[in-house]
C-alpha cells in the first residue's frame, strides 16, 4: 500500500550509495563542491525526493522527512572529510616538495692552503719565537750602504758584481740578503737585540734547478754584552733539531762571510740517510744548511755602538734550501711554478 514511501526511501537510500561511492573518489577540491550542488543543493538530488512529499500520506511524511535530513548530514560530512582528506595530501605534497634532504653529500668548495715555502718561513719564525726572538722586517729595494757598505762589502768587493746584484739606481739595490736587517735594525736599537728577519732577496743570477733570481732567507742577530759563539752552536743546534728532527746533529766549519769573524757555514746531518751517506748529501753525511758568525766589530762601528762593549752573533738561511730538503724538492722551481699538482700535496 505504501509504495510512495518505499519508493522515496529506496531513492533515498540509492542516493546514499550513489553519493557516498563518487565522494569516496574524490581527487580534487572543486570536485567537493560539484558533489555538494550535485546532492545538496537547491535543485539537488536529495531536494528532487522531497519535491515528491506531496504525493505522499501525512503521517508518512516525517518519516521521509529525517530519513531525507539524515541523509543530508550524512553526506556533507563525508564531504567534509573528504575535503579535509585532500587539503592535508595537498600541505603533505608541497612539505615533500620543500623540504631538504640531509642526507645528500654537498658540493664543496674548494680549500687553498698557504704555499709551502710561507710554511716553512712561518715554522722557523715559530722555532725561533720560541727561544726569545723576535720578528722584524725591512725593505726589499734597499739602500747600498744596509746592503753593503755597512757589511764591509766595499765598492770594489766581488760580491757587488753586475751578475749578482740588481740595482735600482746608484746606491739603491734589490736586497741580495736579508744581513741588510742587522743593519737596519741596529741603528733603529741598541742592545740587547735578538730578531730573525724573514724576506724576500734578489739576485742577478740565471733560472735553474737550484738557483731563482728572488728567493727567501731568513735572517737572525743576537746582540748583548756578552754573546759567545757557543751560545751561536746551541741556537742553530736548537734550531736543526726542532726543524729536522731531535736526532739532527749540527756540525760548524770555518768560513768567510765579509761582516762575520770568524765566520762559519753550518751542516746538519743529512735528513735523508740520517748521517750514513746518500747521493743527496754526496756520500758524506752531512748537508750545509746556513751561514753564520760572530758580528764583525766594524759593523758596530758603523751603527754607533760603544767600542768593545758588544758581541753578537748572526745567522743567514734560504727558507727554499730548507724547503727542498724538508719536502725533498729537487728543483727550485717547482716553488713558483704555481702548480696546483705541486702545491696541494702541502696542504
Ligand atoms: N747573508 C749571508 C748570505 O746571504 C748569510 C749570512 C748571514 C752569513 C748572517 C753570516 C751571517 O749568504
Amino acid at each position: 500500500m505504501s509504495t510512495v514511501v518505499d519508493r522515496l526511501l529506496d531513492r533515498l537510500a540509492e542516493l546514499k550509495t550513489e553519493a557516498n561511492a563518487k565522494i569516496q573518489e574524490i581527487t580534487s577540491e572543486p570536485q567537493v563542491q560539484d558533489l555538494r550542488t550535485m546532492y545538496l543543493g537547491k535543485k539537488g538530488k536529495v531536494s528532487e525526493v522531497l519535491k515528491s512529499l506531496g504525493d505522499v500520506d501525512g503521517k508518512d511524511r516525517p518519516k521521509i522527512g529525517q530519513e531525507a535530513n539524515e541523509l543530508r548530514d550524512f553526506l556533507e560530512s563525508e564531504l567534509r572529510s573528504g575535503q579535509t582528506r585532500l587539503e592535508t595530501a595537498r600541505i603533505e605534497a608541497e612539505i615533500a616538495k620543500e623540504s631538504i634532504d640531509i642526507t645528500l653529500s654537498g658540493m664543496r668548495a674548494p680549500l687553498g692552503a698557504l704555499h709551502p715555502l710561507m710554511q716553512v718561513r712561518d715554522r722557523m719564525i715559530d722555532i725561533f719565537s720560541g727561544i726569545g726572538f723576535s720578528v722584524v722586517e725591512g725593505p726589499e729595494i734597499e739602500t747600498d750602504f744596509c746592503n753593503f757598505e755597512a757589511l764591509n762589502v766595499p765598492a770594489d768587493h766581488p760580491a757587488r758584481d753586475m751578475q749578482d746584484t740588481l740595482y735600482v739606481r746608484e746606491n739603491i739595490v734589490l736586497r741580495t740578503q736579508t744581513s741588510s736587517v742587522q743593519i737596519r735594525t741596529m741603528l733603529a736599537e741598541k742592545p740587547p737585540i735578538k730578531v730573525i728577519a724573514p724576506g724576500a732577496v734578489y739576485r742577478n743570477d740565471d733560472v735553474d734547478a737550484t738557483h731563482s733570481p728572488m728567493f727567501h732567507q731568513v735572517e737572525g742577530l743576537y746582540v748583548d754584552e756578552s754573546v759567545s759563539l757557543e751560545e751561536l752552536k746551541g741556537t742553530l743546534e736548537y734550531f736543526a733539531k726542532e726543524m729536522f728532527g731531535p736526532k739532527t746533529k749540527i756540525r760548524l766549519r770555518n768560513s768567510y762571510f765579509p761582516f762575520t769573524e770568524p765566520s762559519v757555514e753550518v751542516d746538519c746531518t743529512c735528513i735523508f740517510c740520517k748521517g750514513r751517506g746518500c747521493r743527496i748529501c754526496k756520500q758524506s753525511g752531512w748537508i750545509e744548511i746556513l751561514g753564520a758568525g760572530m758580528v764583525h766589530p766594524s759593523l758596530f762601528e758603523k751603527v754607533g755602538y760603544p767600542e768593545g762593549k758588544y758581541t753578537g752573533f748572526a745567522f743567514g738561511m734560504g727558507i727554499e734550501r730548507i724547503a727542498m730538503l724538508l719536502y725533498g724538492v729537487d728543483d727550485i722551481r717547482l716553488f713558483y711554478e704555481n702548480d696546483i699538482r705541486f702545491l696541494e700535496q702541502f696542504r
